[in-house]
């Protein structure tokens, strides 16, 4: 990618909501060259392409926003993964792949897990509030980056020793494949992602030795089948493979979804009070926050056959970015789109977990976390405030938009 080139995709990702407005405005589709895919924006359009799966691949939805060089790519050959994951796959293959993440993630399993997040979120909070030199925080790395990688840790059933390097892991993955770096840089980012694989096949061969009842679990004996002693090398590839898309779909969105809930609140601090003194919103509040500064702005798919859409013709083959953030500013199903009100009327809903086939078997965690948090922060810290004179600026990634840091005092 040449550095022109590169600067317009990073000043699109850290506001990529101007361009979604054109688009909606636009007639057809638009053609995004920094995202070399035709842009789809619009509540009706995105809609129309979740619901047509067959026509609309997902084989690109993971497709690099920048491919990494050719020495990165051999670091990365080098180690364990590499097989389909659910989000890529489609048809029968894509309902093999989901089930034992659906069973691993029922309502069950999450409600199971839930003591353990409001115990490990309480934790972070005394813990930031203990060490706040006159009640100050950066939320981001106190808090939001941690509370989600130590819950689905849980969940799957890693050792919590092991989740501050699993999370590092799904980092660098995620800088590996949607950041421009210098080649040295990726070598390194890929060094560390084929460690984190090795963690991770190391926990795949201790829990085939020791089953529990645990997501990890649920993972190998779909891919082992329930009887089979032997733990093939292909069998580790394919369970690494499973929880190494787990751990980036899991915890970095969530991470993500806490830290511009927070931010939006404080912003319009009247939004906070009202919150502050009717806990009763939270939910709702939950969903304005998903709605309005979606976590995962969009994912690719690839025409599978020649089709129309909002009038543009697109030939098989041709990859479109389906923008669930643009659908949720769109104007026809949320009126006043660009406003962030946790009042607004219930019913009209978003496309934040995405709808369909691939529709998101984590958002009830997703959403359990943020009750936690905001339970946790309206009734401990209401007088939370936006650290004055700070310049907040927004990731440069359309896959877990948040902000880079939030300082805040109480
Ligand atoms: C705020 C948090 C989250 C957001 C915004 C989010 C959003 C989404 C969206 C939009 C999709 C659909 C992608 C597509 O159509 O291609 C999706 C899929 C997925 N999500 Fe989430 N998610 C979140 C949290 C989680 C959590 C906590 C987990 C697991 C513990 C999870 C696991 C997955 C998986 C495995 C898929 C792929 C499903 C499939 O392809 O069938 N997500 N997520």
């Amino acid at each position: 990618m040449d550095a022109e080139l590169h600067d317009r995709l990073d000043e699109l990702q850290r506001d990529p909501y101007p361009l979604y407005a054109r688009a909606r405005s636009a007639e057809g589709l638009t053609y995004v060259p920094e995202l070399d895919s035709w842009l789809v924006a619009r509540d009706a359009d995105v809609r129309e392409v979740l619901r047509r799966p067959e026509d609309f691949s997902s084989a690109n939805a993971l497709r690099p926003d920048v491919m990494p060089a050719p020495a990165a790519l051999a670091v990365l050959g080098g180690g364990f993964g590499g097989r389909p994951v659910v989000v890529t796959a489609d048809g029968a293959l894509h309902q093999e792949l989901r089930a034992p993440i659906v069973r691993g993630l029922s309502p069950a399993r999450v409600g199971a897990v839930l003591p353990y997040a409001a115990e490990r979120a309480a934790a972070l909070v005394d813990d930031f509030v203990k060490k706040g030199q006159g009640g100050r925080v950066e939320l981001m790395s106190a808090y939001a980056g941690r509370l989600p990688g130590e819950v689905i840790g849980r969940l799957v059933g890693f050792d919590p020793d092991d989740v501050p390097a699993l999370v590092h892991g799904g980092r660098r993955a995620e800088q590996l494949l949607f950041r421009p770096m210098a080649e040295a840089e990726q070598i390194a980012a890929a060094e560390d992602v084929v460690a984190t694989a090795h963690l991770l096949d190391a926990f795949v061969r201790a829990r085939h030795a020791d089953p529990r009842e645990d997501l990890g679990t649920e993972l190998i004996v779909s891919v082992v089948g329930p009887d089979a002693a032997e733990l093939t090398l292909d069998h580790r590839h394919q369970v690494v493979a499973h929880l190494q898309n787990l751990l980036i779909a899991g915890h970095l969105t969530t991470t993500a979804l806490i830290g511009t809930t927070v931010l939006h609140l404080l912003r319009d601090r009247r939004q906070w009070e009202l919150l502050c003194a009717e806990p009763e919103r939270i939910p709702a509040a939950i969903e304005e926050a998903a709605r309005h500064d979606t976590a995962l702005q969009g994912f690719r798919r690839v025409t599978t056959r020649p089709v129309t859409l909002a009038g543009t013709e697109l030939p098989a083959g041709t990859p479109v970015f389906l923008a669930f953030a643009g659908a949720n500013r769109d104007a026809s199903r949320h009126p006043r789109p660009d406003e962030f009100d946790i009042a607004r009327p219930a019913g009209s809903r978003h496309l934040s977990f995405g709808l369909g086939a691939h529709t998101c078997p984590g958002s009830q965690l997703a959403r359990e976390q943020l009750r936690l948090t905001l339970e946790l922060l309206t009734s401990r810290l209401p007088g939370l405030r936006l650290a004055e004179g700070q310049r907040i600026t927004m990731r440069p990634t359309l896959i877990h938009r948040s902000p880079e840091r939030l300082e805040l005092l109480w």
